[in-house]
């Protein structure tokens, strides 16, 4: 949604907002509070930027992260670039709530991290732009804010959330909620009989090239043939079990793998789903990953003991198949192909609790079990067991 519809927008933004849990007015006061920057508003603005932004945006925000070549146009060098919607507070504040092309929207981010994370950005650019009545006006605050008038209430009631909620459940996409289609859907739903939201119709038959177009985000970090980056953590994924990737995008997306702050590697990884908007899209690059021929991974953990591996192996056998290609079963997916050090990070990870730890993740809980029961020293060994096995067999 452009800013010339800004009416519309502030109509859904504010209805966005008190998803919160709070009221409007609560929101609008700790807006206005905070509006003005602190030091400490930075400090705790810098802190929800590493974990959300710098994957694209670069760690000092120069538009340099991990992610960012996958982009046209490129996430925003904020030390040097001008703001294509205005650098004043309220006008990143903006652009953030609602995402902006590629770049997703984060108003699922509490207000107050919203609020602190725009003034750590402002603190980064050059020309510090400040806000006018009118800029303010536009995200509900400051003396130009007018509320809605008798005429327009009647003309744009307001939607109840329920409603807002059921859409964004449809194709989860904020920039397509336009107020104005909402508003006619919702007076024909209160019209005739209560038409439930049908979302589109999940596809059967995976689009291949839809799949390589959408892959593009993906190649900066998991390389050309999905065979991973160990500078960057991430494992090589081609070959995997398709419903295994779908499954593992979608706890990217819900927060249930990969939201923990202390999970560094995941933390990069789940802005990128959020990228892939519908659930077709998922299957589409899923399934583009699977066809993808894996390699034989390079052993980097020194100390490895295959022979034992194998005994070791016996337990993981029953989930992960005496092969170690995966059982679908048991949503245990192939590990034949995964580096040495992505497999010893996973289990220290489910050990830890940043995997496997949300109640929400049925699937990783099993596995966070498991993790309990293995050391360093037999992870090293079944790693060096795995990759004793002949790749030569073609698919995971
Ligand atoms: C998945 C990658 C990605 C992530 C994560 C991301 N951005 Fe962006 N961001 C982009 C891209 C791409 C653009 C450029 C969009 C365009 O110009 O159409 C952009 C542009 C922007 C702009 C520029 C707006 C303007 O007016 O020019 C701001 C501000 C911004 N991002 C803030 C943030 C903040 C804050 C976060 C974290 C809360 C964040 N971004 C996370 C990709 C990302
Ligand atoms: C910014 C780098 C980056 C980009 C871009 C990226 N990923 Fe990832 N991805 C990672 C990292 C790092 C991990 C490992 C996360 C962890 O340690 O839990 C990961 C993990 C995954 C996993 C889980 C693998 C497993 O074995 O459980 C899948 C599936 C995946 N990515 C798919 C994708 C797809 C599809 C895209 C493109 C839409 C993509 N990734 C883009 C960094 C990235
Ligand atoms: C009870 C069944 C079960 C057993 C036994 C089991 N696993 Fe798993 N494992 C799973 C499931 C299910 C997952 C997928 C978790 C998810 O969905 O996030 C998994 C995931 C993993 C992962 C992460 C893979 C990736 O691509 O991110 C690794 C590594 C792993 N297991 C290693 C092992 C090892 C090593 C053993 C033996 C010591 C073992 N597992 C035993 C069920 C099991």
């Amino acid at each position: 949604m452009k800013p010339k519809s800004g009416f519309f927008f502030i109509v859904v933004v504010l209805f966005l907002w008190s998803l919160n849990g709070k009221s409007l007015a609560d929101d609008r006061a700790i807006l206005s509070k905070n509006i003005i920057s602190t030091p400490e508003l930075v400090a705790r603005g810098k802190t929800v930027y590493s974990t959300n932004c710098a994957t694209c945006h670069g760690p000092e925000g120069k538009g340099d992260g991990p992610a960012a070549a996958a982009f046209t146009p490129k996430p925003r060098n904020f030390t040097a670039e001008p703001f294509k919607e205005g650098g004043a507070p309220s006008q990143i504040f903006y652009t953030v709530t609602n995402g902006m092309g590629s770049m997703p929207s984060f108003s699922s981010l509490p207000l107050e991290d919203r609020i602190a994370v725009v003034h750590y950005i402002h603190s980064l650019t050059p020309n510090k732009e400040k806000d006018t009545p009118e800029t303010l006006a536009k995200i509900g605050l400051g003396p130009d804010y007018k509320p809605l008038t008798d005429f327009q209430a009647e003309e744009f009631p307001e939607l109840p959330v329920s409603f807002i909620m059921e859409r964004m459940a449809v194709d989860g996409n904020i920039h397509s909620l336009n107020p104005k289609n909402l508003i006619q859907e919702q007076k024909k739903q209160k019209a005739g009989p209560p038409a439930p939201a049908v979302p589109p119709p999940v596809v059967t038959k995976p689009n291949l090239d839809r799949g390589r177009e959408l892959y593009v985000y993906c190649v900066t970090c998991h390389g050309e043939n999905g065979e991973g980056s160990s500078l960057i953590s991430a494992p090589q994924i081609a070959g995997q079990d398709a419903d295994y990737i779908i499954a593992q995008i979608n706890k990217f997306k819900t927060g249930s793998r990969g939201a923990h702050p202390d999970d560094e590697s995941g933390l990069k990884m789940r802005p990128m789903a959020q990228i892939l908007r519908s659930e077709n899209d998922i299957i589409h690059v899923a399934h583009y990953v699977h066809q993808l021929q894996p390699a034989k991974p390079v052993p980097t953990l020194e100390g490895g003991n295959a022979e034992k591996g194998k005994a070791a192996f016996a337990m993981c056998a029953s989930c992960h198949g005496a092969d170690g290609k995966g059982m679908k079963a048991m949503s245990a997916p192939s590990l034949r192909y995964l580096q040495d050090w992505y497999i010893l990070a996973q289990i220290q990870k489910f050990k830890a609790g940043l995997r496997g730890s949300d109640p929400r993740d049925t699937t990783g809980i099993q596995m966070k079990g498991m993790s309990m029961t293995v050391s360093d020293e037999m992870v090293k060994d079944i790693a060096a067991y795995l990759e004793s096995l002949d790749s030569k067999e073609g698919k995971r």
